[in-house]
């Protein structure tokens, strides 16, 4: 079991851009990270590339939009830990016009944005309550700002998490938890297809320097909650 003021973190979308560069840093700052998602293998890449800096992870696989999945995950991980912090970072999207979105893709990305980060938090709660307080921390977008076209299902996952989270906030505050909201712009990552990210990585932001703001966001302790925070790159919004 971590140590009751040890900060132990729980990643979801760890394998891969901003969630991967979030659990690097986390680790990088002597915090225990328990790192999720569904692919095992992008996990273990985590670590191995930790090991050069003699630190690493716990992989532990969840596939956020399975319900059943994400409570065996969070028994499994509360049994043997304090949660202090929850980081929401598990995203997918489709860049396509409404009328070209499968009923699988509009699914896909509802239970995955949405109904996944619900989930985490939903089972997480009842644990933090019980420890006297927590994080949660939702890596959103600023589609929930502005409109993007080819952004339909996605906007409509991150709206939604944005509704739930600030009713969420709200009833917990008296458990003395913070709900964070993160509304990046542009960031390089696999999340954008090959082409863009050739054409405009420059325009991009980098996801460790969001990490890297996260993890200072996380340290902040003190009676002061940013609860949400709009990043874009200098450049401002990418047009495709
Ligand atoms: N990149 C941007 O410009 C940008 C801007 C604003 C917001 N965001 C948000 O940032 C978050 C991270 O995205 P990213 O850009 O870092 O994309 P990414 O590199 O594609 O990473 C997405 C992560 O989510 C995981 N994931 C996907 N479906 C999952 C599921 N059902 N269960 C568990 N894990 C799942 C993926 O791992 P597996 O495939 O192994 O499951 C991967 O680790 C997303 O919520 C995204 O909407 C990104």
């Amino acid at each position: 079991m971590t140590k009751k003021n040890e900060n132990c973190v729980w990643i979801t979308g760890a394998s891969s851009g901003i969630g991967r560069s979030t659990a690097m840093e986390f680790a990088r700052v002597g915090c225990k990270v328990i790192a999720s998602s569904r692919r095992i293998n992008g996990l273990e890449k985590l670590n191995s590339d930790l090991k050069k800096e003699k630190l690493k992870v716990e992989v532990m696989p969840c596939n956020v939009a399975s319900s059943s999945n994400v409570v065996q995950v969070v028994k499994k991980i509360t049994a043997a830990n304090q949660i202090n912090c929850l980081i929401n970072s598990a995203g997918i999207s489709t860049f396509k016009y409404a009328e070209d979105n499968s009923i699988q893709e509009i699914k896909d990305v509802i239970n995955t944005n949405l109904m996944g980060s619900i989930f985490t938090i939903k089972q997480i709660l009842p644990h933090m309550i019980k420890n006297g307080g927590g994080t949660i921390i939702n890596v959103l977008s600023v589609v929930t700002e502005k409109l993007f076209e080819r952004s339909s299902i996605y906007t409509a996952s991150k709206i939604g998490l944005l509704g739930y989270t600030k009713v969420l906030r709200e009833e917990v505050r008296k458990h003395n938890i913070r709900v964070i909201n993160i509304l990046p712009g542009a960031t390089e990552t696999p999340m954008w297809p090959a082409e863009i990210r050739n054409k405009k990585s420059d325009e991009m932001m980098q996801p460790e320097d969001l990490a890297q703001l996260l993890v200072w966001i996380y340290l902040q302790k003190r009676n002061i909650v940013p609860e949400e925070i709009t990043l874009r790159p200098i450049q401002g919004d990418i047009d495709e």
